[in-house]
This record gives C-alpha cells, structure tokens and sequence, in this order.
C-alpha cells in the first residue's frame, strides 16, 4: 500500500478521518467509531480543540488529577496534575500529607530573566562592529517600541542587548544577546518579535554603514538560567520518621546518600530528575505551558557544570535534614492556551489565579514533592510496592474484568504483592 497523500491538510476533517481509515485498517468502521467516540459532544468545544494544531483528527485523553494539602509558604494549594502515569498524584498527595505536618514547603524566585538571540556572520574588524553596535544600540529599543509598549505597562520589556563575539566556536559567528522580562507571560512571541525587528534593523543599519554583515535567524532561547526558582523542605532530623526505617537519622541519612549518588552518577541522576519532571510536567501541562521547552531547559541546566547532575540536593547540618530543588522555569499564566483551554483556565482557578512567578513556585514544590516520595520509595520498600497497587487498576482493565472480578481482585492483593503475572494467573484461575 502506497500511504503517501498529497493535499491532505486540504482535505474537510471527514475526508481526513476517512483516509485514516481506510488507509491503516482493515476494518475502516471500527477505526471511525474509536475516533468519533473521543469528540466532544458540544461542538464548539470540539471545533476549539480541532483548531489548536493542524489535521486534528480527535482528542487524546490524558486523566486529570489534584493533589491536595500542599503547604506552600505558608498556604495550602490544590495542585492539579495531567499525566498518565498510575502513581504519580498519589505519590504528590502523599509528600503534600507528610510535609503538611514538618512546616510545608518554601519556594523562593531567584530570578525571572528569559533570553533570546540573533545570530549572524560578520566577515571584517571586530572593533568596528563593536562600534557599531554600540552605536545602533538605542535603535533597537526605538525601533521595538511598538511590540514593547504593552509590555512595558506591565514592567517588563527588554532588558539589555549585548554583542558577542563567537569566532571561537564558528567562523565569522557572532549573536546579539538579548535579555527580557515578561511579567506573567511565558513570553516566546514577544520575545521572538522583538528578536525579528532587531534582525531587520541590524540587516538595514549594517548595509547602510556598508558592513559584511548576514542575519542567520532570531529566535528565544529554552535555556534560561537566570529564570530560577527553588523549592525547599525541612525539619529536625528526629521528625523524620518513616515506618518501614524505625531511626529518623537512619533514614535521613540513606536519604542524603541516595541524592548523593544522583549528584555524581549520571545513569542514576537521569532517572532521578525524570522522577522531578514527573510532577513538573503533570502540573506545566495541566496548566497549559509548554512542556517540551521546560524539559530542554531543566536538561540543559542539570548539564551546566558540563556533566549531567542531580537538580535536587539534601543535607543534614546541625540535626536539621534540608531537601531542596532549584530549576529553571518559563511560564506563564496568561496568553497561549491559559484563556483558550477551558480546562486549562479551569486549573488556574484552582491554583487561585497564580501570577508566573507563583506558578514557578507550584510547579518546582511539585518537582520536589514528586522526587521525595520517588526516593522515601527506593531508600525504604522500593518502587514497585506502591507502584504495582497503583497500576492493578490497569492491568484490571487490560483483562476488561467485571465488578464482581474487579473486587475479588482488589481483596486479595490488599495482602499479596502485585505483579502482572499474579494477576494474570489469579484472573485465568477465577474464570477457569
Ligand atoms: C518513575 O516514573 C520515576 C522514578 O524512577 C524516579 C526515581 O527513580 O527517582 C521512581
């Protein structure tokens, strides 16, 4: 079969769904009903969502959780959370529990700065280019007024904008390096506006100076290093009680070990943060942000020293155990999805209207929490315990049992450790 079509994003949404079809199964019906069945009802609703991306054929369900009682500076949040992953909001609910109890969280913002660049060839002397930056400098703040005007009224804008020279790494390669704040936006078309007008006025201003100048593109930046907030818990060492470890200091100190060997192991530093980005992502998606750029980001910063690390870090000083996070975040809380999703703007109520900052906050207490039950899990039981109980539901439906299967099922791994293949086994013996 030849699946190449040309055209397609011409095509109605039915002809599309069709081609689906018809093209990639063998029974066309069964494929369209799966894919009508995920529409909304209402739609508008639909025709919202079908609009948000390109040859939207349906909707893919991610389940929509909360975690309640996290104690954030001093006020208790209802954290929603989008993710698939079975034990990830119970795991978030219960750190929320256990710290709720030891003072909550703290989580403080380091800095907000977002960056951007132009990238360009310059063939010719530095020291005149230098001087012409330096000369051109106010024209591209002039220049940006329009796209910056808004922006401004809300006390953010263009910070600075720095030439550099970049000849060590690529020939004839230099950039504008440009630093921005963005209030309560996440800031990427703002940011890429202003990016593209500085590329056009350098272009003009170059050729008017007759300078060998080329613009190789403008775009913002996913790193931000200088857009940092921390996350942070404590408490007396004896607080620290965990059942399955009867010596408080025993468990602290298992507890520092395992970070440490995240600080300086990077197969386990990998696993570790994956383990934050857990409930980072859950709550960047559940609040419409973009999630691809905070994980290339939180990636790059965890590298920065030039070998993958651990992003959180543990201590015991003075009979005080402190666990602690510090990430980059970029978000926002308004534009993008966050007034067009009504899920979306659904969540930001539920985090009481956040400003970006407060969001950066929420999402990195996340992060945390997620990495502390993460590793309370492995330094005591491990894993798999919670995990299996948590994931028994979907190898339930997997098998599509029925109530009465569902709770014979259910009672007897209350007491006996979940598997895939005791479950198997304990399903086929009930239907024998
Ligand atoms: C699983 O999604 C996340 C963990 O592997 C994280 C970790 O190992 O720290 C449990």
């Amino acid at each position: 079969m030849n699946n190449a079509v040309a055209g397609f994003s011409k095509l109605s949404k039915k002809e599309k769904i069709s081609w689906i079809a018809n093209e990639y199964f063998s029974n066309p019906e069964e494929a369209l009903a799966i894919i009508r069945n995920y529409w909304n009802s209402d739609e508008k609703l639909q025709q919202l969502h079908d609009e948000f991306i390109e040859n939207t054929i349906t909707n893919l369900y991610i389940p929509l959780g909360v975690a309640p009682n996290f104690l954030i500076n001093g006020k208790y949040k209802t954290i929603p959370m989008a993710i698939e992953e079975s034990s990830v909001v119970a795991a978030a609910s219960k750190s929320a529990k256990y710290w709720a109890t030891r003072g909550g969280f703290k989580a403080t913002i380091i800095n907000t700065e977002k960056i951007g660049q132009v990238h360009f060839t310059y063939n010719g002397d530095s020291q005149k280019l230098a001087d012409f930056f330096t000369n051109i400098k106010p024209k591209f703040f002039s220049d940006t007024q329009s796209i910056t005007k808004n922006m401004q009224q809300r006390g953010g804008g263009i910070l600075d904008i720095e030439l550099r020279d970049k000849r060590n790494l690529l020939e004839n390669y230099f950039q504008l390096h440009a630093t921005f704040e963005t209030k309560d936006s996440m800031g990427a078309n703002f940011i890429n506006s202003c990016l593209e007008q500085f590329a056009t006025t350098l272009k003009t201003e170059a050729q008017n100076a007759g300078l060998d100048l080329e613009v190789v593109m403008s775009i913002l930046s996913n790193y931000v290093p200088n857009c940092i907030v921390r996350a942070e818990v404590s408490c007396n060492v004896e607080d620290l009680t965990e059942k399955h470890i009867p010596n408080p200091h025993d468990f602290a100190a298992r507890f520092v070990q395992a970070v440490q060997i995240a600080e300086v192991e990077p197969f386990r530093a990998v696993t570790h943060n994956k383990g934050i980005m857990n409930g980072v992502d859950a709550v960047i998606l559940a609040t419409g942000n973009d999630f691809r750029a905070v994980e290339a980001g939180v990636h790059a910063y965890a590298a920065r020293n030039g070998q993958y690390s651990s992003l959180s870090h543990a201590k015991i000083e003075n009979g005080i155990f402190t666990f602690s996070l510090e990430i980059p975040l970029a978000l926002g809380t308004v534009g993008g999805l966050t007034s067009l999703h009504p899920l979306v703007k659904l969540c930001l109520e539920i985090l009481e209207k956040p400003s970006a900052e407060e969001l950066m906050q929420i999402v990195a207490v996340a992060g945390l929490a997620q990495n502390f039950a993460a590793l309370r899990s492995l330094t005591t039981t491990g894993i798999q315990e919670g995990h299996m109980k948590m994931h028994l539901n979907n190898i339930i439906n997997q098998f599509e049992a029925t109530d009465e299967e569902r709770n014979l099922i259910k009672l007897h791994f209350k007491k006996n450790v979940v598997s895939h293949s005791a479950v198997v086994e304990f399903i086929q013996n009930l239907r024998k």
